[in-house]
Order: C-alpha cells, then sequence, then structure tokens
C-alpha cells in the first residue's frame, strides 16, 4: 500500500480524492506519538484544526487534553487522528463517500503505528472503526476486541461541551482505559 509512513502522510497531504479537498485550508493529517498504544479516531477537522492543520486544537480538544491529563496521558504519548482528513463545510458531517475517499489513509495509519488501544471518539468514528451503527449512550465504554486491537467508543469531546452529562460517561470511559493501560504495562 505506502512503503513506509512518510509516503502515506505525503500522499495524504496532497490528496485531492474527494470534494473536502476545495474548501480546505490545511490537510490534518493526524499527529502524534508514532509508537503509542492508544490512537484517538475523531470525525474531521473543525474551524480551528483546519487553520492549524492539527487535530484536536480547538475547543473539543482542549477538553481531550483535560481527559487525557485526568489519566496520566499526554498528547505525546498517544497519536491523534481523525476519520476525514479535511473540514467539512460549517461542521457537517462526513458523507459515506467522503468517509470511504479517506478510509485508506486511516487504515495505513492504524496498520503503521499499530496501537494495542482505538478509542472512538464519537458515534461517526465509532461507526467507522466496528463499521456498524454505534448507540453511544448504550455502547461507550464498552471494549470489542478486534485481531490486535481493542477498540472503545466514547463521547466526542464537541458533545460533551453540550451537555454535561456525556463528561461524566466519558471520564468513566478514560478510567477504563487507564485500567487497561494498566494491565498492558505490567503484561510488558
Ligand atoms: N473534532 C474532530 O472530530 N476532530 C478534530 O480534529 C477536531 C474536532
Amino acid at each position: 500500500m505506502y512503503d513506509d509512513f512518510k509516503t502515506l502522510y505525503e500522499t495524504a497531504m496532497q490528496c485531492k480524492k474527494c470534494r473536502l479537498a476545495e474548501q480546505r485550508k490545511h490537510v490534518v493529517f493526524g499527529e502524534g506519538n508514532l509508537k503509542a498504544d492508544i490512537m484517538f479516531i475523531g470525525e474531521g477537522p473543525g474551524a480551528r484544526e483546519d487553520e492549524l492543520g492539527r487535530p484536536f486544537v480547538g475547543p473539543a480538544g482542549q477538553l481531550l487534553d483535560k481527559m487525557l491529563d485526568e489519566i496520566g496521558l499526554k498528547r505525546a504519548d498517544v497519536y491523534i487522528a481523525n476519520v476525514v482528513k479535511c473540514r467539512p463545510p460549517n461542521n457537517r458531517d462526513p458523507q459515506p463517500d467522503e468517509r470511504a475517499a479517506c478510509m485508506d489513509y486511516l487504515r495505513a495509519q492504524v496498520a503503521f503505528i499499530k496501537p494495542k488501544f482505538i478509542v472512538c471518539l464519537g458515534r461517526i468514528a465509532a461507526g467507522v472503526i466496528l463499521g456498524r451503527d454505534v448507540k453511544m449512550m448504550k455502547e461507550h465504554g464498552m471494549c470489542t476486541e478486534v485481531k490486535n486491537f481493542t477498540i472503545m467508543p466514547t463521547f466526542h469531546p464537541a458533545a460533551m461541551l453540550h451537555n454535561p452529562d456525556y463528561v461524566e460517561g466519558a471520564k468513566q470511559d478514560f478510567q477504563v482505559l487507564k485500567k487497561r493501560l494498566g494491565e498492558l504495562n505490567i503484561a510488558r
């Protein structure tokens, strides 16, 4: 598929496979630790991310940073990416053909990084990664083992900003993550 991560990055940075390329300021490829055990996958860049070319740097990102901090993690410990790498206009949901066009990049990111734990931020990411409709209220914090990965959906930080109940739920989910990470470290 891609010979190395650099080729993947350079290909994605020039991508014009879907209509989202037309209005973007920057491709938001993803960033973080290429040897991370945990990968967070969001939906797609917002306005601030589009400006800066970095994932989760707006208000939702600040909340994500806080939640990471609460379980003793920093951004440098994890890898953060999105289902689509270009901002959907007015932050609308990425459409199925846009998700499909971008899937190759996400799949390759996961294949190179080989995280042990994938946290899906929100319904769209969870649906794409698990390949089915996910009912977040019911399924957040529930871990599914797929091949070598443990996949856990949780609430999207942008949704948490609007609904404090989701913050509580996500905090519980991050505790699940912390416990699993502890177990991973013990197992090494
Ligand atoms: N929301 C997302 O899903 N991803 C980002 O990078 C920022 C906000």
